[in-house]
């Protein structure tokens, strides 16, 4: 059964590079078989993984919404969708990377977003480690992928704003009744510890802070994957040390 770790938290707090972050942690570490899932329609974790191009499954989603003689005579609709999703796998040394993409076509998704569940649920059982990288703001949590999570990572700044932005994610999620283990709060771009009472009214476990890191900064600007991070950079070797908490459960 794949673990599953979810990045959720506000824009530009760092979701991507941590869900990125992650998978080449995993690797490292060999843990396993690794699923990288961008779920984010603005998909750009392909870019920070280094991927080049990859098909996504919103654009496999509208074909078929809009074009049922696309599927050969014979040919169940589900199975269908089944061979394009195989299809939108890119296939990296050390993961594989599912963008999820957005449907942009007006017709009825209902159907396919149904077999689509069904079959990520399958998909994610073949794998040790699901890392989904969310979009900000909640809405869209895992509406296609999974409503379910070993460990949601809830990434925050350290500022008040952010901590209820956090707070209110926290309270989405079990207001939406999703499946989730464990979550835990990731504060980004910080170098202390916050205080523990700002912390308690998230309602999430305080897994600790990550410093801000100029490499990471050049590495962005250059556009270049996490990979090129120095071993021993700040923000990586942070991240090993809080990461067994994040996965050690498995
Ligand atoms: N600890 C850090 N040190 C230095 N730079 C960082 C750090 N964390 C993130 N960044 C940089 O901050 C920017 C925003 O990060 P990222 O794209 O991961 O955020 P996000 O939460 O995924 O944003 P969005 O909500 O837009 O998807 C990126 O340029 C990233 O390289
Ligand atoms: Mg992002």
């Amino acid at each position: 059964m794949g673990y599953v770790i979810a990045l959720a938290g506000k824009g530009g707090t760092g979701k991507t590079t941590l869900a990125a972050l992650i998978v080449r942690a995993l690797k490292e570490k060999k843990a396993g078989s690794i699923l990288a899932i961008d779920a984010d329609p603005n998909s750009n974790l392909g870019e920070v993984l280094g991927v080049k191009s990859s098909e996504n499954v919103g654009a496999i989603l509208d074909e078929i919404a809009q074009g049922p003689d696309k599927i050969p005579a014979g040919m169940a609709k589900e199975r269908f969708i089944q061979l394009k999703v195989q299809e939108a796998i890119t296939e990296e040394d050390g993961f594989d990377l599912l963008s999820m993409g957005k449907p942009e076509g007006p017709g009825c998704y209902c159907y396919v977003n149904n077999v689509l569940r069904g079959l990520m649920a399958k998909l994610i059982a073949d794998y040790d480690y699901i890392v989904v990288d969310n979009e900000a703001g909640l809405e869209h949590l895992s509406r296609r992928t999974s409503r379910r999570a070993d460990a949601l990572v809830v990434v925050s700044d350290a500022s008040s704003v952010g901590l209820k932005s956090a707070q209110r994610i926290s309270e989405l999620v079990k207001a939406l009744k999703f499946e989730v283990k464990k979550s835990f709060l990731l504060i980004n771009r910080f170098n202390k510890d916050i205080q523990k009472d700002l912390v308690k009214n998230t309602g999430l476990e305080y897994l600790g802070n990550l410093p801000f890191d100029p490499g990471m900064e050049e590495l962005s600007l250059s556009g270049k994957p996490v990979f090129d991070l120095k071993p021993d950079a700040p923000l990586f070797a942070a991240l090993n040390q809080l990461g067994d908490k994040i996965w050690k459960h498995h």
